[in-house]
């Protein structure tokens, strides 16, 4: 508990270049550093702190994502650095992606416009980035794209990192490897991130929130612990 309050008392203090956030609920969930997030509509979907599975201690927190975009919900922080922000994760889904588009992270991006996202979930059984001003997915949902990125296990803990950089290249690793597919370096490409780099918009992320977001019917119950949010990678634990 000192630990968490101290980094945030920190946080505070320090300019928003240098915010950070380390978080592994043993403490409880703390709904103000950590509230909510359902813009728009809010049906079905439920946050709870879980003390029966945890990837560290014994709390996770618990999200159960109801189908439709209404049954979204997500929480999360806004203590979000400016410049490079890398994120890691624990995360565990019940339910395999599947060929409908989803999302577990979501973030409003003021580069993008109000009330529109950077988004990571799935979509033709892969992990998967959406911009949702324009739709464009990293990678491309094409044969090659899919084959690029990878499936996301079910009914374990995964380690999920990634960068945005403030060149507006993105880099992602599970398990500490990096997928192909759902990196976009600025000056490299390929087939299946030519249509994401068709926009040269820099994302510039005001939120990092976790949960479920489905857009056709998929439900699913993603847990999420030591979620940290730093300005260099932290890696896995
Ligand atoms: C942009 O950022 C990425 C990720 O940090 C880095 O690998 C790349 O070298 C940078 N590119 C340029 C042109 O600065």
């Amino acid at each position: 508990m000192f630990r968490r309050t101290a980094l945030l008392a920190l946080a505070a203090l320090l300019p928003s270049s240098l915010a950070q956030v380390s978080e592994d609920f043993e403490s409880g969930w703390d709904q103000t550093a950590w509230p909510t997030y359902a813009p728009d509509c809010n049906q079905g979907g439920t946050v709870t702190l879980d003390s029966t599975k945890a990837h560290s201690g014994t709390n996770s927190i618990r999200v159960n994502g109801a189908g439709g975009f209404c049954g979204h919900i997500f929480f999360g922080t806004t203590a979000v650095p400016t410049g490079d922000v890398y994120v890691r994760v624990y995360l565990q889904a019940q339910t395999a992606l599947t060929s409908s588009h989803v999302s577990f992270i979501t973030m409003p991006d003021s580069n993008q416009g109000t009330d529109k996202h950077l988004r990571i979930g799935g979509q033709s059984g892969i992990l998967m980035y959406n911009r949702e001003s324009d739709d464009a997915t990293l990678p491309a949902l094409s044969p090659n794209g899919i084959a690029a990125s990878e499936a996301l296990p079910t009914g374990t803990w995964e380690c999920f990192e990634y960068h945005l950089s403030t060149n507006g290249s993105i880099e992602t690793w599970l398990n500490g490897d990096a997928i192909a597919g759902l990196t976009s370096i600025k000056g490299v490409t390929n087939e299946y991130n030519t249509q994401w780099q068709s926009n040269t918009e820099i994302p510039s992320v005001t939120g990092i929130y976790f949960g479920w977001e489905s857009y056709g019917g998929d439900v699913n119950t993603f847990w999420y612990d030591d979620i940290a949010v730093a300005s260099t990678r932290v890696g896995c634990l």
